[in-house]
């Protein structure tokens, strides 16, 4: 099947209908901006579950989304949308990046969560980006940034929520917004901002409460070992809540 783009992740095929396309995901992991690479067994499966499950999730909530449907183990289907060339991060403690630059350890409560922006350019390695700057360069207009805001914090106390639940501690993590523009798009639907791309291990900094483990993909950015296992217990307190950990 001939694939419309390929990123480090996934691929993108085109889908049964206008307007949608297959989404298709891999098992290899990139860090620090392709540097270093891997394959993590069984990624793929585990993040096409947990994406799917936490993009029905929030649509039961009232967050519009690009989900369809899941497809297969490792496939879903989407609708087309022109992705906002911009990374949102929300952050609940300090971490990563946001502990370098600023010089803070890692862990730190913040008093309220805070939404970053950094432009989707792997050329410039994805470069922190103020929403000014994002206006003036036209990459959104105002009342898309102000959406996009909007639905990144309603999405992170949904999700926050969910993972309590699930006695994970969401820090943080990145989402990617689209537009709807193909013309198979309801009339009042087209040019709607939706939440695109994945939410995954990959995507989203996760600690065990009560332990505080780390059971993301910053195991494999720093060498910590029990990737595949972290991965498969994330799915595994997705697809069963009420099961304790073993
Ligand atoms: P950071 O602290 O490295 O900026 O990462 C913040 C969150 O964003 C973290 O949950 C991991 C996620 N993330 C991605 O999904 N893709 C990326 O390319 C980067 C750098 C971070
Ligand atoms: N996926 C990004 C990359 O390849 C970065 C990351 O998630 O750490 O580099």
């Amino acid at each position: 099947m001939e694939k419309l783009y390929e990123g480090k992740a996934k691929i993108i095929y085109p889908g049964p209908a206008s307007g949608t396309v297959r989404v298709f995901f891999k098992d290899d992991a990139t860090a620090f901006n392709g540097q270093k690479r891997a394959q993590i067994a069984g990624k793929g499966v585990v993040n096409n579950q947990v994406s799917s499950a936490l993009f029905r999730y929030l649509e039961d909530q009232g967050i519009p989304t690009h989900f369809i449907r899941q497809l297969s183990e490792n496939e879903m289907l989407v609708k087309e949308v022109q992705i906002v060339p911009l990374e949102v991060i929300v952050r609940n403690r300090t971490a990563g990046s946001f502990s370098r630059r600023y010089g803070v350890e890692e862990g730190r409560e913040l008093p309220y969560p805070l939404v970053e922006f950094s432009l989707k350019n792997d050329a410039l390695g994805d470069p922190l980006i103020e929403g000014d700057a994002a206006l003036a360069l036209g990459l959104v207009n105002g009342s898309e940034l102000s959406r996009i805001k909007e639905l990144a914090l309603k999405i992170n106390a949904l999700l926050k929520d969910y993972f309590a639940q699930r006695k994970l501690e969401l820090i943080d993590f990145k989402l990617e917004f689209g537009k709807l523009l193909h013309s198979a798009a309801p009339t009042d639907e087209r040019g709607a901002i939706v939440l695109a791309d994945e939410i995954s291990p990959d995507t989203m900094r996760l600690w065990e409460f009560g332990t505080g483990e780390k059971m993301d993909k910053d195991r494999f950015r720093r060498d910590l070992g029990g990737v595949e296992e972290a991965y498969q217990e994330v799915l595994r307190r997705v697809l069963w809540p009420e099961q304790p950990s073993t």
